[in-house]
């Protein structure tokens, strides 16, 4: 049980939602898709529920990245449950893969409708105009990046959108604004709150390291022990209690005090780290629902 300081602590709010929506509005107006960018280590956690609903008929795209770094089969099974809940849904390792293909697979549907639209009325095919929207550090500027081919976004360090709108040709059926649109955070619950500080989305200074240290531990613990003996050596954690594991951990990294003893505060960062670089392997925080 967390102490009341520490809940305090835990409900920590960058920005204000309201404003930050309505910055993004005019941009909202003149996109034809939304994309929006989540982790696909925590597909729920790292999104803001509140964003669909100010998308109205919007067409929207989720695009989960961070693939290469999240548990195959959990992705599968999110992209299974967005297909079978109606949500246009696709996966990607935005740094390693060239987006485009992947997109227009994602957006194959929008751009029929459109087409069909144009020729309805006798238009030449215009491409389709995007707009890359999600909370800080899933992946927005990488995604653009990728697709723009150069250094195309600068991400504005408050909510919204905050530079003159620029859109950037990318092929003959996309344009994007070379900008993305920085969601604010909305997270209910602590849960979500850890999940989103372990993927470094929230900064881990508004949470107690320890706190958050042990919430992965136990994560890892059931979900993904094999990782520990993998990174660590310690082939069964069931029976040890986790100061057992922060000293072997300690031990095998070489995290000691100056007297030679286990410093549990390094091991307790040496987790985070090693998992927020990828050195613990394919791991994701949040299973997809049944
Ligand atoms: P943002 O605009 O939403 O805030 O996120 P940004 O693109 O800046 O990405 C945040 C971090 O996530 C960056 O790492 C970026 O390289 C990494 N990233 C984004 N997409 C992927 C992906 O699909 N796979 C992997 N492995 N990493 C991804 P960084 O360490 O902050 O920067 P850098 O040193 O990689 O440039």
């Amino acid at each position: 049980m967390n102490s009341p300081k520490q809940r305090q602590n835990i409900h920590y709010f960058p920005g204000h939602m309201a404003k930050a929506f309505a910055a993004l509005a005019p941009y909202l107006k003149s996109a034809d898709l939304v994309v929006e960018i989540a982790d696909a280590r925590a597909p729920s956690a790292s999104r803001n529920p509140m964003l669909l609903s100010l998308l109205g008929e919007k067409p929207h795209l989720l695009v989960l990245s961070k693939l290469d770094r999240a548990d195959p089969k959990v992705t599968e099974a999110w992209l299974s449950y967005y297909q079978s809940h109606q949500t246009n849904a696709i996966a990607s390792d935005l740094k390693h893969e060239k987006i485009i293909r992947n997109l227009l697979t994602g957006a194959s549907s929008m751009i029929t409708r459109k087409r069909e639209k144009e020729q309805k009325i006798g238009m030449k095919p215009q491409p389709l105009r995007l707009l890359v929207l999600g909370i800080p550090n899933v992946g927005k500027s990488t995604f653009i990046n990728n697709l723009a081919g150069r250094n195309a976004a600068k991400a504005a360090n408050r909510p919204g959108v905050t530079r003159a709108e620029q859109w950037v040709k990318v092929s003959q059926d996309f344009v994007l604004l070379d900008t993305p649109g920085i969601l604010p955070m909305n997270y209910p619950s602590e849960e979500q709150a850890i999940l989103l500080a372990c993927l470094g989305s929230i900064k881990e200074e508004v949470l107690p390291l320890d706190a958050l240290a042990d919430s992965l531990l136990a994560l890892l613990r059931s979900r993904y022990p094999a990782c520990l003996e993998e990174r660590y050596g310690i082939a069964d954690v069931t029976p040890l209690s986790d100061t057992m594991i922060y000293e072997k951990i300690a031990k095998r990294m070489g995290y000691l005090s100056a007297g030679g003893n286990p410093d549990f505060s390094k091991a307790r960062r040496g987790l985070l780290k090693d998992f927020q670089d990828g050195l613990l392997g394919r791991l994701s925080l949040e299973g997809a629902p049944c």
